[in-house]
């Protein structure tokens, strides 16, 4: 609105620049304001715009704009005005921003700095125009910043549309074919734009058969989806099958260091950049659960990874490898076997040896998308080797969009959390270093809502303004997306704005800990329903073959990872760490249990023993859950919040009350049966 009621000025042309004539057109065809282009760098007729003080032959001046976006050659008369030195070091992304004399400028070397700009002044709304403010520069600290899709093609018996999928299936696909919706597309990649992101995979790391054709005879509908994100700065990748060369090429093997399978490879990449000439790269699972990789040819992932990434290397793109390769068929017996060590022990020793253009993508904790996990220690083990880090927007193990869930703090956690210690550098900082990127599983879909909970659109804005700066606050990013989501809680400045403000972050701010709080205790994972992953079942993946246990007995509970008398996990983390998770004295509560086997009766750092704490959060977490679903119902009678979407929110806060008390009471009852050891009631408050 604040911008829709200006007149802005964009100079420059090509097709990014459009998007963003369009954008403010829109905007301003809804608010009143009015909007020139000059595509060229050129002067413009001086017809449409009312001019106060032009050059001379009629053209209006700069101050006859409250908004100019300006992009390269094009910027020239702008970044004086603005006070800025143009130095033509702001990027492929970045851009500046100032405003001076009653103008706002937005500057950038190249288009996709003049749009990301364009929505920096969206977010700031009226802020944007009112005092002056010096010449700001913003660019991206990760080059890459990425959502991966895990939508199938065809509707798998298993998995369905979209594994993990729990948004009302897929934008792109519907029962075996393009879903063609293009201005859902469209709609889609204007918002992913809107938080900073530049990269989508556009189906499921698991490459089923039809999938697997996404590369060949299907092409055409990976095209179409690349036509509509090209305007947003957004560039496809495509999730493919290792053993393609067999599958599609008929090849009798997909060995990486057969010569057939290299110029299969090269020429189908060939193919693909002739129909995508910005085409992002490959998205590989290999080895992994059942996938095919390297593994299978005697070949290490260095290999296999270097295979894609020099078919790709002529046209600029970029293999993704995943690390994501344990053994999904291990003895629950065999307590030498670590799932957490598997990701080091695999690829550490391949480190210096991936091509320049091969990404390795690790997930940040080292076991899968746990609520809690500690950091991966592959992040801190590569030093030569590009790194992306993987969070899962969607939430498998986080309540599956029907429990409210804000991960924001949870990403920022692992992305400031320095692996060498209070000197050394970030998370975000190695992997920014490295040339990497950050990539989250998409958590949006068909649903109207676009995240099935409304307020997990709140982890997609996250995922992407914390790629594009680490930094930020995430419960400031969270407040961010409240301004742009309710208009109600910025407009009226009224009471109800507030209330509505204060309950959302009443609601959103912890409720990652309060996830937590009901769920699998002090950091041991798991306990969720297996297959589906929904609700609780504390030992059903203790006897699987999955890696994941708790080791509960009538004595105590958790994983010894230690060196001195577990798997020895604590040792692939650089100090200090590998000296504090060894500690059972300074080891943090919260993951506790992921690194050690204690007996009930261990006092944690809060003076609480293990059973208690357990007791305490499980009643705690439930009592957060109930005040929420208060909360929220206190709201409706102000009206600011659509009525559908109200109902909504209502709705799934019923179904996270009835599951968070199904976890109390299950992962109480079944801790106070193997521990014989009764709850203790607070002296204090009776509790
Ligand atoms: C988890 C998840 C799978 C997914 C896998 C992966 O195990 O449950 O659905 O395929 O992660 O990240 O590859």
């Amino acid at each position: 609105r604040a911008l829709g009621a200006r007149r802005v000025l964009v100079r420059g042309g090509g097709t990014l620049v459009e998007t963003v004539v369009r954008e403010a057109e829109a905007a301003c065809e809804r608010h009143g304001g009015s909007v020139r282009h000059q595509a060229h760098g050129d002067r413009a007729p001086a017809d449409s715009v009312p001019g106060d003080g032009g050059s001379g032959d009629g053209t209006p001046g700069d101050g006859a704009f409250d908004l100019i976006l300006a992009l390269g050659r094009a910027a020239a008369p702008s970044w004086a005005a603005a006070g800025i030195e143009r130095d033509g070091t702001l990027g492929a992304e970045g851009y500046a921003l100032a405003r001076r004399g009653g103008v706002t400028v937005v500057l950038a070397d190249e288009p996709a700095g003049l749009l990301y700009g364009f929505f920096h002044v969206v977010r700031l709304g009226e802020a944007a125009f009112a005092d002056a403010f010096a010449a700001q520069r913003h660019e991206p600290a990760l080059r890459e910043r990425m959502l991966d899709h895990w939508d199938n093609v065809d509707v798998h018996p298993v998995t369905r549309q979209v594994e993990r999928g729990y948004s009302g299936g897929s934008i792109f696909w519907r029962d075996g074919v393009a879903r063609g919706d293009h201005d859902r597309v469209r709609a889609y990649a204007r918002l992913l734009a809107a938080c900073g992101i530049n990269a989508v995979a556009v189906n499921n790391v698991n490459v089923h058969a039809t999938e697997t054709r996404l590369l060949t005879d299907r092409l055409g509908d990976v095209a179409a989806i690349a036509d509509l994100l090209r305007p947003y700065g957004i560039r496809v990748h495509l999730s493919v099958n290792f053993a393609s060369p067999v599958a599609l090429g008929g090849l009798p093997t997909a060995d990486p260091l057969d010569e057939a399978v290299r110029s299969w490879w090269a020429e189908t990449t060939r193919r693909v950049y002739a129909s995508i000439p910005d085409f992002g790269g490959y998205v590989v699972k290999a080895d992994s659960e059942g996938q095919p990789g390297p593994f299978g040819y005697g070949r290490s992932h260095a290999e296999g990874a270097n295979l894609l990434a020099e078919a790709l290397a002529p046209f600029g793109g970029t293999v993704h490898w995943r690390a994501f390769v344990y053994d999904h068929r291990q003895d629950w017996r065999d307590r030498s076997t670590d799932r957490a060590r598997a990701a080091y022990d695999h690829f550490t020793p391949l480190d210096g040896l991936f091509r320049q253009n091969a990404v390795l993508q690790a997930k940040y904790g080292p076991m899968d998308f746990q609520a809690r996990e500690p950091v991966s220690p592959v992040l801190a083990a590569m030093p030569a080797t590009r790194l992306a880090v993987e969070f899962q927007a969607t939430q498998e193990y986080t309540g599956q969009q029907w429990h409210v869930c804000y991960l924001g703090p949870l990403w920022s956690e692992v992305l400031g959390f320095r692996p060498w210690g209070p000197d050394g550098r970030t998370v975000a900082e190695v992997a920014a270093a490295s040339g990497g990127a950050l990539v989250a599983v998409s958590n949006a879909g068909a649903d109207r809502f676009w995240t099935g909970h409304p307020l997990a659109q709140a982890n997609l804005y996250a995922f992407g303004r914390l790629a594009w700066d680490p930094r930020l606050d995430p419960i400031a990013v969270l407040d961010e997306w409240i301004t742009l989501t309710f208009p109600g809680c910025s407009s009226a400045q009224s009471e109800a704005g507030e209330r509505l403000r204060g309950t959302l972050h009443a609601m959103m701010d912890e409720s990652w800990r309060t996830y937590e709080q009901y769920t699998a205790p002090l950091g041991v994972g798991f306990m969720v329903r297996p297959g589906h992953h929904y609700g609780p079942d504390v030992d059903g993946y203790e006897y699987t073959s999955w890696g994941t246990y708790h080791f509960a007995d009538r004595d105590g509970l958790g994983v010894d990872r230690t060196r001195a008398t577990g798997t020895g996990f604590t040792g692939q983390y650089p100090k200090p760490w590998s000296d504090t998770y060894e500690s059972l004295d300074q080891c943090p509560d919260e993951l506790l249990l992921f690194f050690h086997h204690v007996p009930y009766t261990h006092l944690l750092h809060n003076g609480s023993t293990v059973i208690q704490h357990i007791y305490d959060t499980h009643f705690s977490g439930v009592e957060r859950v109930a005040r929420m679903r208060l909360a929220w119902e206190q709201i409706e009678a102000d009206g600011l919040v659509d009525r559908d979407l109200f109902a909504r929110v209502r709705d799934r806060l019923d179904e996270q009350l009835r599951c968070a008390r199904e976890w109390r009471d299950q992962i109480n009852t079944y801790f106070h049966r193997k521990s014989g050891i009764s709850y203790q009631r607070c002296a204090d408050t009776g509790a």
